[in-house]
């Protein structure tokens, strides 16, 4: 099943067999050159998978974007204690909706791109760890495991390649913290998502302490894809040091919202008007968020000759994250879209680490009430001096993520925050336009 129509702008890698016939099922994904990666990565020795996926330029596509090869190249292969691969499958991060319709329509993909990974490093087992909220994709990823073992793609020798790999499907706590890689690891081992302290990193000490490669979906979905046409190839779809396609979710005041696989180095413009099919009700645009609401917001203006790729978001002090772009047209409150965006981390924050878990719940109770009409001229500051105490301050980056656009939306927005204390009214209450978060 497709969220939307297809459009002829994609570059369709990951996607390619989206809206084929049963495209989930293993007999699809064996027509269509599936698991032919595998095989040809069965005869490579670790380092030649490693050097592909290297030359890919693949990035991690589950917020960070760290390169991929260079995080497996981690992994210990010498150690003397077994090696997992584990699969973030969380997708909490507001905006974002492009890993579940990557297990929902080509399952086997995801499992493929783990037992490469699994050759890499010489791992024998891995989780793929899904989102709680996501329980029908548990039974559409349990249905493909026992096809895969069924088939003899999973469990001993498989293929007769003399290799082992078992893989398991994990049930998500609930919690957008548990999508944070330590957090996740200790939710997989059964206790409570918290984060851990690093060093050590996953690749070293990660699950059970083991080494683990852990990934997003988006990132493993793209590995068969790799091996199969090369990493040079698959390089040359994006632009240099952003390899290969995005998954690019549209979201917010748009026409034609919906997940679309879009050529790393895209122009925004184009990505808005021709695959979104402009803004709603043909509306201007005021904000732009690239990649998950933990992303700094962009203005109409700084969106100039912008390009969806990690360069081009990080010149303008942003960051292309998970893709979950979030589109808000002039109507837009940017008072009420700080509101909501920190309603979402003050519900989230897991409460480890004091400067996000008071930060959260200060910024929220103080934003509500500006924007309430309780605010006083003092709150503008008062909001980004929170947020910048918050920065860089915890254990795990979901302190950052709900400090950083409360910062840019204050700097770039503080207009309409003063426009709140001098009675005019709010254009969010005038028009109710708002995009959910
Ligand atoms: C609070 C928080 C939530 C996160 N949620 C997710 C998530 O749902 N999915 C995901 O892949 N990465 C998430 N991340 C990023 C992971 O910690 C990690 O960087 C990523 O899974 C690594 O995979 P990649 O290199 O393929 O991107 C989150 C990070 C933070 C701080």
């Amino acid at each position: 099943m497709l969220f939307n129509e297809p459009s002829p702008l994609e570059t369709r890698v990951l996607t390619r067999r989206f809206g084929l016939p049963n495209s989930a099922s293993i007999d699809t994904y064996l027509a269509t050159e599936g698991y032919q990666a595998f095989l040809k990565a069965a005869k490579m020795t670790p380092e030649e998978i490693i050097a592909e996926v290297k030359a890919s330029n693949l990035r991690g596509r589950g917020g960070a974007g760290f390169p991929t090869g260079m995080k497996w190249g981690f992994v210990p292969r010498n150690s003397p204690k077994p090696k997992y691969i584990v699969v973030n499958g969380d997708e909490s991060e507001p905006g974002t909706c492009k890993d579940r319709v990557l297990i929902e329509n080509d399952p086997h993909q995801l499992i493929e791109g783990v037992l490469i990974a699994g050759l890499s490093v010489d791992a024998h087992a891995g989780y793929i760890y899904i989102r709680g909220e996501y329980r029908y994709l548990i039974e559409v990823m349990e249905k493909a495991l026992a096809e895969a073992y069924e088939k003899g793609w999973l469990g001993k020798n498989i293929q007769g390649t003399g290799f082992d790999f078992d893989l398991y499907a994990h049930t998500g706590a609930g919690a957008y913290e548990c999508g944070e890689e330590s957090a996740l690891l200790e939710s997989l081992e059964g206790k409570r998502g918290i984060p851990r302290i690093r060093p050590p990193f996953p690749a070293v000490a990660g699950a059970f302490q083991c080494p683990t490669i852990l990934n997003n979906v988006e990132t493993f979905c793209a590995v068969p894809a790799i091996l199969r046409d090369g990493g040079a190839a698959f390089a040359a779809l994006g632009i240099p040091k952003s390899g290969g396609t995005k998954m690019t979710c549209l979201t917010g005041h748009i026409n034609k919202p919906g997940v679309y696989e879009l050529r790393l180095g895209f122009p925004v413009k184009q990505m808005i008007e021709e695959v979104g099919g402009g803004i709603r009700n043909g509306k201007k645009l005021k904000a732009f968020i690239p990649g998950g609401s933990s992303c700094p917001v962009l203005t109409a203006a700084e969106l100039e000759g912008a390009t969806m790729d990690y360069d081009s978001m990080a010149s303008r002090k942003t960051m292309l994250g998970s893709g979950g772009v979030i589109i808000m047209d002039e109507d837009t409150c940017m008072v009420k879209a700080a509101v909501r965006i920190m309603r979402f981390y003050a519900h989230e924050s897991c409460g480890w680490c004091i400067p996000c878990r008071e930060g959260t719940t200060w910024l929220k109770k103080i934003l509500t009430r500006f924007h309430d009409g309780q605010g006083t001229r003092t709150d503008i500051n008062l909001i980004g001096d929170i947020a910048k105490n918050m920065l860089g301050r915890t254990f795990c980056p979901l302190g950052d993520a709900a400090a950083m656009p409360t910062i840019s939306i204050v700097e770039k927005f503080r207009h309409e925050f003063e426009d709140h204390l001098n009675g005019k009214p709010c254009p969010y209450e005038h028009s109710g336009s708002m995009v959910t978060v």
